[in-house]
């Protein structure tokens, strides 16, 4: 056995067992963290270095989990928030998923509460003064206390304020707000958004749910022109095809013609409409 990997090896059993003697806690192991970096609110972690080495995992893994919707960032800021984790700060300096209405106002929540309220208050209030006339000027928690997502139709579920100000309600059992991702909406960009269990139940919830209607007639404007567009190629090129099938109309070049006619009725026909 190599010397140098020895005297390691010599040294970290060294270390941990002075780690052993010098701290009461258990050692962090990653087996026994891993299985307790599930953040559940208002369960304590066993030490900070538990919690630090937690905050790293949840780190690497919303990094990578993200964009496919599988985490959400509710949730993952939540969890970096209680166990006081040194990337929050890097997440709230940096915000690198601000990039929607809805992501943007969730790093808000958790990086300076009050612009959420500076921003959504008189919107959220607009909305519930329509449906509840007595309500005049009320602070921001009291505005989420009045907000009943039963109560809502679908589009001003659809606005952003209103889906923030519904995870603020969900404040004690935070589980129950999920996040809708969509990344394969063409001219749409990336879609976000996110509502209370009811809601999604409700109104079986799916990204196409969250864009919105300006981009929903453009993406229906676009594919009828490129359906009519297709057919309209389709039916040219079989003319020109059954024209140069008459043995009368075929000249020197017409065998060529015929080819080229061929290819694009392909094209018509299945690049077009896909
Ligand atoms: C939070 O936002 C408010 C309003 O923009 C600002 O006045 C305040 O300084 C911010 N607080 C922090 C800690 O950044
Ligand atoms: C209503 O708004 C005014 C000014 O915007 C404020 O001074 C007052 O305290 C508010 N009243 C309530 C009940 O929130």
């Amino acid at each position: 056995m190599n010397v140098r990997l020895l005297t390691t090896i010599i040294f970290l059993m060294v270390n941990s067992a002075f780690c052993d003697i010098n701290t009461d806690e258990e050692p962090v192991s990653s087996e026994n963290v891993d299985s307790i970096c599930q953040y559940v609110p208002g369960i304590k972690l066993p030490s900070r270095d538990h919690e630090l080495h937690c905050c790293d995992l949840i780190f690497e893994n919303y990094r990578s989990r993200w964009y496919f919707g599988a985490a959400y960032l509710t949730r993952y800021l939540d969890t970096l928030q209680s166990w006081t984790c040194p990337q929050l700060e890097e997440e709230c300096s940096s915000r690198n998923l601000a990039f929607t209405k809805f992501s943007s106002l969730v790093y808000d929540y958790f990086c300076n509460y009050t612009l959420v309220s500076n921003e959504c208050s008189e919107v959220v209030l607009n909305l519930l003064k329509k449906k509840a006339p007595t309500v005049s000027n009320a602070s921001w928690t009291s505005i989420v206390k009045l907000l009943d997502s039963t109560q809502l139709t679908l589009d001003q579920l659809k606005e952003p304020c209103v889906e923030i100000a519904l995870f603020d309600k969900e404040d004690t059992h935070r589980g129950d707000f999920q996040e809708v991702h969509g990344i394969n909406i063409p001219f749409c960009g990336y879609v976000w958004c996110g509502f209370d269990q009811e809601t999604i139940l409700r109104y079986s919830i799916s990204p196409w749910t969250c864009v919105t209607n300006k981009c929903k007639a453009s993406t229906i404007a676009v594919t009828v022109v490129i359906a009519i567009l297709s057919v309209l190629i389709m039916l040219l090129n079989i003319t020109v095809i059954v024209i140069m099938r008459n043995p009368k109309l075929r000249k020197s070049q017409s065998i060529y013609k015929l080819t080229l006619a061929g290819a694009d009725f392909l094209i018509g026909a299945f690049v077009l409409p896909t």
